[in-house]
């Protein structure tokens, strides 16, 4: 036998800065150097031209910018995954050339997995333009694309070259996407960090009424706890547990089921709201602290219940078809991640279905507890 071993380190920056695209903003120029293809989430503002960046940066676009509808339908629809490769190819990118891709996570995601599959892999700088994507998506090595109505079904981890945050880019989200940003963030509090809970607690209001200090702050905690969560643990997923994935096997599923008019963000937030219900049950968290995060939750503005969650298909509950189709996409045995108190986390295989639906139960009749 022949034991093959391989150990390969990834190291990546990410930037925090304002206008990127401003000519006198050297953040971006300073990481990169040669040929680009700009890959532009079509909703996107732009505030500065860049065209005019790059060409006073002399920096080289290998062919003109290349717009893709931005949102869940740049995923869910195979034809644009194949304009970005082509583009890429008939660009002559090379592995020493770069893909800028600018948008939302899904846009990033999708342009992130056909940049690694040209050449078996480009040079991908993302510069994120939602609050999920900057905080959380476009921090992190996963790409992909949805298939057949399952999220992410085709897709491959790969770490960027770099990441820019611009906060700008932040100013012109409609306050639906800037409140959906959220969810991430009481996601990431709710297993990891209790003084992050509290500041998304106390600042709920603010944030949604669009403080900008506050959401530079969230955006950058949230980003730290992602890269550090990633750094310690299992980017690659080898193992079960998906820790940053608590309330995601309902919110992915609830999505699909939405058809994708439920936003990501605001099917986590139900999702973690659902998780969070039944650790109460559970005993895992205190009712009072359950209440404390159906508190912030809906003070921040995100949903606090859907009546899609009480869909039945053929007899039973359709959103609990979503452990099954998480435990398919992990691999391997059921792994759910639910809080431990706040701001601390266990994984356990079991999920009991009774108990669940009573959290569902009871997560509605709380709905109105804004
Ligand atoms: N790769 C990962 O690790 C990871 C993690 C979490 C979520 N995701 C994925 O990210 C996607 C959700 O990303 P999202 O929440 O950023 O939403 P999104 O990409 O769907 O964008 C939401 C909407 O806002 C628009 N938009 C984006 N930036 C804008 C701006 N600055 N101004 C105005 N409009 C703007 C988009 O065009 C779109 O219409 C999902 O597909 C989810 O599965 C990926
Ligand atoms: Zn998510």
């Amino acid at each position: 036998m022949i034991l093959q071993k391989l150990t390969v380190s990834f190291e990546y920056p990410v930037l925090f800065t304002e206008r990127v695209f401003d000519p006198a903003n050297k953040t971006l120029a300073e990481t990169m150097a040669g040929r680009a293809l700009l890959i532009l989430d079509a909703n996107v503002a732009l505030r500065d031209d860049p065209a005019a960046y790059f060409k006073a940066h002399s920096i080289e676009l290998a062919a003109p910018p290349l717009l893709v509808p931005g949102g869940e339908g740049v995923k869910n629809d195979l034809s644009f995954l194949r304009r970005m490769v082509s583009a890429m190819v008939e660009a002559r990118l090379c592995r020493h050339s770069f893909v800028i891709a600018v948008g939302g996570g899904a846009v990033l995601d999708a342009a992130g997995l056909a940049a690694a599959l040209v050449h078996r892999g480009l040079r991908l700088i993302r510069l994120p333009t939602t609050v999920l994507g900057q905080g959380d998506s476009g921090v992190g090595v996963k790409n992909g694309v949805n298939l057949h109505g399952i999220k992410n079904a085709l897709g491959v981890f790969a770490p960027p070259f770099a990441v820019i945050n611009d906060f700008c880019f932040l100013l012109s989200l409609p306050d639906r996407e800037w409140i959906s940003g959220l969810a991430e963030a009481f996601k990431v509090a709710i297993i990891r960090d209790r003084g992050f809970f509290d500041f998304l607690s106390s600042e709920a209001a603010r944030l949604r009424s669009r403080d900008a200090a506050g959401m530079q702050f969230l955006v950058r905690r949230c980003a730290e706890l992602h890269l550090e969560h990633a750094r310690k643990g299992d980017p690659f997923e080898t193992g079960r547990a998906r820790p940053l994935d608590f309330g995601h096997w309902s919110a992915h599923k609830l999505e699909a089921m939405s058809n994708f008019a439920i936003l990501h963000g605001e099917a986590v937030a139900v999702g973690i709201l659902l998780d969070c219900s039944y650790a109460a049950l559970q005993g895992w968290i205190t009712r009072e602290e359950f209440r404390s995060i159906h508190r912030a939750v809906g003070a921040s503005g995100l949903p606090l219940w859907f009546d899609l969650m009480l869909q039945r298909k053929e007899g039973r509950l359709e959103l609990f078809d979503g452990l099954e189709d998480f435990r398919e996409h992990l691999g391997g045995g059921l792994c759910i991640t639910f809080p431990r108190g706040i701001g601390s986390r266990f994984e356990t295989g079991e999920i009991d279905l009774g108990a669940m639906e009573e959290a569902l139960l009871q997560l509605r009749s709380g709905r109105d507890q804004r």
